[in-house]
C-alpha cells in the first residue's frame, strides 16, 4: 500500500508539467497519463489482493477458536447421531464440516452438547451422554480433528495442525441438578457449561421466559446455583453466561473466582434483545477478566431477519469501546441458530470478518487476541485457580428436594419393606409409574421444536 502511493506520487512528479507541455508533441503527455492509469489500476489490484493476503496471513498465524458450535444437534435432527452414514469433510444441509473449518482458519472449536430444554426432568442426562458421544466420536475417528481438555493441549494441537475440539454443556439441565453428574461430564472431557439454556434450572435462571418452569423471586442463582459455580471453579471448568439472565449472570460474576465466558453472546447496545450483554454487565464481566465471544446470529446483530457484516463488526466495534480487544473472542452460534449475515453464512467465511475488522482499523494484535489469545488466557486463568483450589475436596452440597419439583426423580431408597404397597405414595415412584411424564411428553416435544433452537 505505501509502495503504491510513493510509487504514483514519484510517476505524478515524473509528468511533464503543463508549461512544458505546451510546447512538447501531445501524445507523450497522453501516454504518460496511460501509464498512470495503468499503474494506479495495478496498485487498486495489489492493495485489493494485499488486504486479502494480510487477512489469511494473520489468521494462519492466529487461527480461530470459536466459542459456539452446534453442529452436534444437527447431527442429531438430521442423522440420527450415526456417522457412519456421512463424511464429515462434507456435510450437506449444515454450516460446518472439516473442509469449510479449514477454509475458515478455525482451529478450535467448542461443540455444545447441546439437548433440548424439553428433556429437563427427564432423559436431559442420556441425551447429554449421547451427545457427547458423538462429539467424542467425530473428534477421535477423523484425524483433521483432536479432542482436547486443557489450554496447553489446545495450543498444541494448532502446531500439529489439528482442528481441537473442546466440549461444551448448554444448559445446567443437562445435569439434573447434580454436582455428582456433573463431576462425571468434567471426566468426559467437558470443560465449558452455560448455567441454562431457553428454560431457568431449579437453580439459575434464563434470558428467556419460553419456559414456564421453576420461576422464582428474586432469586436469580440459588444456594445450589452457587455450589455449582464453585464446584466449576474447583475442577476447571469454564462457566458459560449465554442464556442466562442478566441477574443471574450478575450473581455469577460476582461469585465466580475464575474468568466467565459469554460463548455467544452480542451486544445489547447495538441490537437489544435479551441474549446480549448491556454495556454495565460488560463492565462486571472486565472486572472478572472474562470474555464475550460474539454471537453471528441476524436477531441478535441486526435484531431483524437479515444482517450484514458491517451490522457484525459494529458490535465488535461497541464492545471494544466498552472493554477493550482484550475482553473479546468470536462465538459464531452456526448450526444452533437459523440465519447468518450475508458472507458470514458458514464456518469457512470467517476471514471475510477480520479483513472487515482490519479496514476499521483493528491492530492485529488486537485480533490476534480476539482470534485465540483471549480465550487461552481465560481458559489458562481457570485451570490455575482449580490449581489454587486443588485441596478443597469435592462438594456434597446436595439441591433440596422441595427445590426439585421433578416427579421423575427418583430418590434412591432400599426396597420398602412392606412389600403389598409398591406403589406407596413417595413421590419418586408416582412418576416411576405414573403418567405426568408421559403426558408432558407430546406438549414439550412439540413446543421443543418451534423454541429450541438459536
Ligand atoms: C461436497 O459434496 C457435494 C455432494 O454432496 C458435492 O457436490 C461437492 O462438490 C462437495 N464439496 C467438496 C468441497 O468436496
Ligand atoms: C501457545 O504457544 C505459543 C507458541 O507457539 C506460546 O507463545 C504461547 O505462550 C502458548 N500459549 C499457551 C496458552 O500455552
Ligand atoms: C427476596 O424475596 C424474599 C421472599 O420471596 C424476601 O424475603 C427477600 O427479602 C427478598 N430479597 C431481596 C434481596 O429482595
Ligand atoms: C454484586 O456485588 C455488588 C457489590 O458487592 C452488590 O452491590 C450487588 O448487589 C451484587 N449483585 C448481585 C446480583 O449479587
Ligand atoms: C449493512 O446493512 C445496513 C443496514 O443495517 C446498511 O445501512 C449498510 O449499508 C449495509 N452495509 C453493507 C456493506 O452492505
Ligand atoms: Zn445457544
Amino acid at each position: 500500500m505505501k509502495t503504491c502511493a510513493k510509487l504514483l506520487v514519484h510517476h505524478t512528479r515524473k509528468m511533464p508539467s503543463v508549461k512544458t507541455v505546451r510546447s512538447a508533441s501531445s501524445s507523450l503527455w497522453m501516454s504518460s497519463l496511460r501509464h498512470l492509469v495503468v499503474l494506479s489500476s495495478l496498485c487498486l489490484l495489489i492493495t485489493g489482493y494485499s488486504e486479502r493476503d494480510r487477512t489469511r496471513e494473520l489468521m494462519s498465524k492466529y487461527p480461530v477458536v470459536d466459542g459456539h458450535n452446534d453442529l452436534a444437534l444437527q447431527l442429531r435432527i438430521l442423522h440420527n447421531n450415526q456417522l457412519s452414514q456421512i463424511d464429515l469433510h462434507n456435510i450437506s444441509n449444515v454450516a460446518t464440516d472439516i473442509n469449510r473449518l479449514q477454509a475458515g482458519h478455525v482451529q478450535a472449536q467448542m461443540f455444545s452438547v447441546y439437548v433440548l430444554c424439553g428433556a429437563q426432568e427427564k432423559d436431559a442426562v442420556r441425551l447429554t451422554l449421547e451427545q457427547i458421544d458423538v462429539v467424542r466420536r467425530m473428534c477421535t475417528e477423523y484425524r483433521d480433528f483432536e479432542l482436547v481438555t486443557s489450554a496447553k493441549e489446545l495450543n498444541i494441537s494448532e502446531i500439529r495442525h489439528k482442528i481441537a475440539c473442546l466440549i461444551s454443556i448448554e444448559g445446567g439441565h443437562s445435569i439434573d441438578s447434580s454436582l455428582p453428574a456433573l463431576r462425571m461430564f468434567y471426566q468426559l472431557g467437558v470443560r465449558s457449561m452455560a448455567l441454562t439454556h431457553n428454560c431457568n434450572t431449579p437453580w439459575a435462571e434464563s434470558s428467556s421466559k419460553l419456559y414456564n418452569v421453576y420461576q422464582r423471586q428474586n432469586n436469580s442463582l440459588t444456594h445450589f446455583g452457587k455450589a455449582v459455580v464453585e464446584e466449576m471453579n474447583r475442577l476447571g471448568m469454564i462457566v458459560d453466561l449465554s442464556h442466562s439472565s442478566w441477574d443471574t449472570a450478575w450473581a455469577v460474576l460476582n461469585h465466580s473466582k475464575a474468568p466467565v465466558i459469554f460463548s455467544h453472546s452480542s451486544s445489547y447496545s447495538i441490537c437489544s434483545h435479551s441474549r446480549n450483554v448491556p454495556d454495565w454487565l460488560l463492565n462486571e464481566l472486565k472486572r472478572n477478566r472474562g470474555l464475550i465471544m460474539v454471537n453471528l446470529h441476524n436477531n441478535f446483530i441486526s435484531c431483524k431477519d437479515k444482517a450484514n457484516i458491517s451490522n457484525v463488526a459494529d458490535h465488535f466495534d461497541h464492545i471494544k469501546k466498552v472493554i477493550g480487544a482484550e475482553s473479546i473472542g468470536i462465538g459464531g452460534d452456526f448450526d444452533g441458530a437459523l440465519s447468518f449475515p450475508q458472507g458470514l453464512e458458514d464456518v469457512s467465511k470467517y476471514p471475510a470478518l477480520i479483513q472487515e475488522l482490519l479496514h476499521r482499523n483493528w491492530t492485529e494484535n488486537e485480533l490476534a487476541d480476539v482470534l485465540r489469545r483471549n480465550f487461552l488466557r481465560v481458559f489458562e486463568e481457570v485451570e490455575r485457580v482449580r490449581d489454587v483450589l486443588h485441596s478443597n475436596h469435592p462438594s456434597e452440597v446436595q439441591i433440596p428436594v422441595e427445590e426439585v419439583q421433578n416427579p421423575c426423580r427418583l430418590v434412591l431408597r432400599p426396597p420398602s419393606k412392606r412389600k403389598e404397597r409398591p406403589f406407596n405414595q413417595s413421590p419418586s415412584s408416582r412418576a416411576q409409574f405414573g403418567p405426568p411424564c408421559l403426558l408432558i411428553w407430546p406438549m414439550v416435544l412439540l413446543l421443543s421444536i418451534i423454541f429450541s433452537i438459536e
